[in-house]
């Protein structure tokens, strides 16, 4: 069984990508597990598009029975599940009231504060499931002082169904619920693209759900749009993310994707729900978001990145959008008990003794407990491996040092970005190395990982691999947790 903690996403994700293995991949605000192995095929797709939203897509098979423990949590959760083939269990720990969800349905959950529920994903069925997971508490505090778009949606959902106690509802996956919970499934990206089109689906699953709930049944548009140009958009909306900082017009778009500008309007309003316009300034918006949350860059110059050149439009559509300035979503961060993450690897210039290296990790230990950074070093041969997390500011800066030392080159960062808790709160630097020698100092402790599991594999090749890195990180992670 999986507990899933909301507050946590990515967590169970992770946990998950250890017991069934496959390549997971983590990205700010995105991860995803690719399986293709014994244990199951397919992908499972998590998404957070902002604090109180969370989407789970699973277009997956696999080998075993896998029992999801949705727990109960201060935020109390609204589950909108929508299952487009296979079925799915759903049980409330309170009593037997296990309800089979099959293909073309969908359910909606709210619990009480006290209450667990699980979800069974059987063995060996094909499944195609999305998950949206409303935190009302969060959305509501957003909700209070903000005229967003979304967190008015998000009101509405909850208040509409609003009911105190546990309250299931299992009704037909009625279109345009079943269009866009499809476009919600089928999207693999995690990417920039990948978490507009997400989040676009997700809106419109929302809206449509509401007026379903309402019933006012919406009416699907006759849309005429063959899968070659929407693959056609998809591969433009990477271009456009590629040179957000450049102006963007439809008639430019047009032609690069070779869609008459009207067709391609009308693609973009198929997949996104939006305008040309309205998705490039999403885009925008998007990135803006990311910089913030992992730059300390001023917000001009974020303006500037993402192809915006007045602040005050700029702060204008952020607050249409997120429901605060950018400021305030940057130092949301900051002023939260959040922390902020940096990993990156690198490869020596030249051999280091042990001694070099004891002495290298004590110093850094030291340094880092005064400014409050926290982190673990990986010495593997020639490269090394380093996660460094603390107050942003504070981690941004040691960064721009450690990437200036001349011990080592080739640095190149593999994820930053805030996260909720802590790895390694006990070491200011943490030191792993193959070379079996720890000391017993506070600085370097063995953890007991044997570096082979931890790599596991010999070959160089593997370890120049992002993906690869990315594993170890959260192999360690998992092993500190416990
Ligand atoms: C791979 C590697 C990792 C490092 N990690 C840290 C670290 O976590 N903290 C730190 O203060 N210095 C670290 N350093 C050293 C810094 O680059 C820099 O030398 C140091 O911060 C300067 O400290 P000092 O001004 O006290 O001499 C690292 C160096 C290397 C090569």
């Amino acid at each position: 069984m999986f507990k899933i903690n909301e507050e946590c996403p990515s967590k169970h994700l992770r946990k998950l990508a250890l017991a069934l293995g496959g390549d997971f991949k983590e990205g700010v605000g995105a991860s995803s597990l690719i399986l293709d192995n014994e244990n199951g095929k397919g992908y499972i797709n998590l998404y957070e598009l902002f604090p109180g939203i969370i989407v789970r897509t699973y277009n997956i098979e696999l080998r075993d029975e896998l029992v999801l423990s949705l727990t109960k949590n201060e935020f109390s959760p609204l589950y909108l599940i929508y299952c487009l083939e296979g079925s799915y269990r759903h049980r409330y720990e309170s009593g037997s009231r296990e309800k089979i969800v099959s293909e073309g349905r969908n359910l909606i959950s709210l619990t009480s504060d006290l209450e667990e529920h699980t979800l069974t994903l059987p063995a060996s069925v094909k499944l195609r499931i999305s998950v949206i997971v409303l935190l009302r508490e969060k959305l509501n505090v957003k909700a209070n002082n903000s005229k967003g778009n979304v967190s008015s949606i998000m009101r509405d959902i909850v208040l509409k169904m609003e009911h105190g106690d546990s309250y299931r509802f299992i009704g037909g996956l009625k279109n345009p619920i079943g269009k866009h919970a499809k476009i919600l499934i089928e999207n693999r990206r995690t990417d920039l693209a990948g978490k507009l089109i997400t989040e676009s689906a997700t809106y419109a699953t929302l809206a449509a759900q509401l007026d379903d709930h309402d019933g006012l049944n919406g009416s699907a548009k006759h849309q005429d749009i063959s899968d070659n140009e929407l693959e056609r958009v998809v591969h433009l909306c990477t271009y456009i993310s590629k040179n957000i900082a450049r102006p963007h017009t439809v008639k430019e778009l047009a032609h690069k994707s070779g869609i008459y500008p009207r067709k391609l309007q009308e693609a973009f309003r198929y997949l996104f729900n939006q305008s040309v316009a309205e998705c490039v300034k999403n885009m925008r918006l998007e990135k803006a978001k990311e910089l913030l949350e992992t730059t300390n860059i001023p917000i001009s110059n974020v303006c500037d990145e993402v192809g915006l050149n007045s602040k005050s439009y700029f702060s204008k559509i952020f607050v249409e959008k997120y429901g605060m300035l950018p400021r305030d979503y940057r130092s949301s961060f900051e002023q939260s008990d959040w922390t902020f993450e940096l990993t990156y690897k690198s490869k020596a210039k030249l051999y280091l003794s042990d001694t070099e290296v004891a002495e290298l990790v004590k110093k850094s230990d030291r340094n880092n407990k005064i400014i409050s950074v926290t982190g673990c070093l990986i010495h593997y041969g020639d490269d090394f491996f380093q996660l460094i997390e603390g107050p942003k500011k504070k981690v941004l800066e040691l960064f721009d040092l450690i990437g200036e030392d001349s011990r080592h080159d080739e640095v190149e960062v593999l994820w930053k970005g805030p996260r909720k808790d802590r790895i390694f709160d006990d070491w200011g630097l943490i030191l792993i190395s193959d070379r079996k020698r720890f000391s017993n100092d506070d600085a370097s402790k063995d953890l007991g990982i044997d570096m082979k599991t931890i790599l596991n594999t010999d070959s160089k090749t593997a370890i120049k691999d992002l993906q690869f890195w990315q594993r170890i990180r959260d192999r360690i992670r998992v092993q500190v947790e416990g």
